[in-house]
């Protein structure tokens, strides 16, 4: 039977399902300590977890590493196919909630939800007036532009039909069944950019997307939009962001992740016109428990000698 780590807090059911199976599981919350790797056969790792060429050759017996996130940037794809080793990850499952976590920002952001909120506390209910210090902006029927239209772009998108808006998106390749649905329409980024009064970001992190927005894309975009990144950090530079929300050359912006996790800038922490959380996407129970469970699934599937669910495949060589 196979040892078996998680490198991050567990459902105690999840545990108890790969233990039944026979294996032996520890719980690392607080990181990997030496020597840990050495006879374990799989892992499920947080994607804070740098898995690369120096962690795999400390886990010579390694089979499968199940990543708790769809997004596998943090993980070496080619390193693991050379030794092996299959990775897994949990797509579909964390789709609404992350799209839900998206517009929960962009609603905060357009109508100063925190910045009420936190005056609230401090001063107490001002009084009803009518210019008030938090005026927002509309957002039923204006333009929303998704960069990176896959399951969660399309989920952004499904929300925002249902705010009457114009739905503009830039991918890849064109997906004319949900542009059908959607009455989306796909435009190339920098149309995207000036047309949109509201942008989200879905697009994983790639050595094509790493700050696909900078100055100029920043500069591209109106002077009343807001910008909302709930893909990864690094596809926003963000020195150049900061920036544009101190010289409001752009409205606002609403951020789930950021460069250089867990710092985040501290030009954000001092802006009054962003709303910041720290990377909690798919953070609802019921969506950690399903990825959780898909982590087991690929898990027991590979050491079972099977193909394991949600296969990340390979990259070409
Ligand atoms: P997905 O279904 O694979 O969708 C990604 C989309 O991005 C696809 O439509 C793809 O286009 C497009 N894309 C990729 N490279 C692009 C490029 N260079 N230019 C334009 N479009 C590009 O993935 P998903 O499940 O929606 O997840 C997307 C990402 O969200 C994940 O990779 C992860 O980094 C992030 N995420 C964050 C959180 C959070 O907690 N904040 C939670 C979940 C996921 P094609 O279809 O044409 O290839
Ligand atoms: C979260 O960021 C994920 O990639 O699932």
């Amino acid at each position: 039977m196979a040892r078996i780590l998680i490198a991050t807090a567990m459902f105690p059911e999840v545990v108890e399902r790969l233990r039944t199976a026979g294996h032996t599981v520890e719980v690392h919350e607080g990181g990997l300590p030496p020597g840990a790797l050495s006879d374990a056969e799989a892992l499920i790792v947080p994607l804070s977890l740098k898995v690369g060429v120096e962690l795999l050759a400390r886990a010579p017996r390694l089979r499968v590493v199940a990543n708790l996130g769809v997004g596998v940037d943090n993980i070496d794809l080619r390193a693991a196919a050379e030794r092996g080793v299959a990775v897994a990850n949990t797509p579909d499952v964390l789709t609404e909630a992350t799209a839900d976590l998206g517009w929960a920002l962009l609603l905060a952001v357009a109508r100063r939800i925190v910045a009420a909120d936190r005056d609230l506390r401090r001063a107490g209910f001002p009084g009803w007036t009518f210019l008030p210090p938090h005026l927002g902006v509309d957002v039923a029927g204006k333009t929303l532009g998704i960069v990176g239209f896959g399951r969660i772009g399309q989920a952004v998108a499904r929300r925002g039909k249902g705010f009457g808006m114009q739905i503009l998106h830039t991918s890849r390749t064109p997906k004319p069944d949900a542009e059908r649905a959607l009455g989306a329409r796909r435009v190339p980024l920098d149309a995207l950019l000036s047309a949109s009064d509201f942008v989200v970001l879905c697009v994983p992190l790639t050595p094509e997307t790493r700050h696909m927005i900078g100055e100029r894309e920043l500069g591209l975009m109106k002077r009343s939009a807001i910008l909302v990144n709930i893909a990864r950090g690094p596809v926003v530079d963000e020195g150049a962001l900061v920036q544009a929300l101190r010289e409001g050359r752009i409205r606002g912006a609403g951020l789930d992740v950021f460069e250089e996790e867990p710092k985040v800038h501290p030009g954000l922490l001092e802006l009054p016109n962003v709303v910041l959380t720290p990377h909690i996407g798919s953070a609802t129970e019921e969506t950690r428990r399903r990825m959780a469970d898909l982590a087991a699934d690929a898990v027991l599937a590979v050491l079972a000698g099977r193909t394991p669910p949600n296969l990340v495949p390979p990259p070409r060589p």
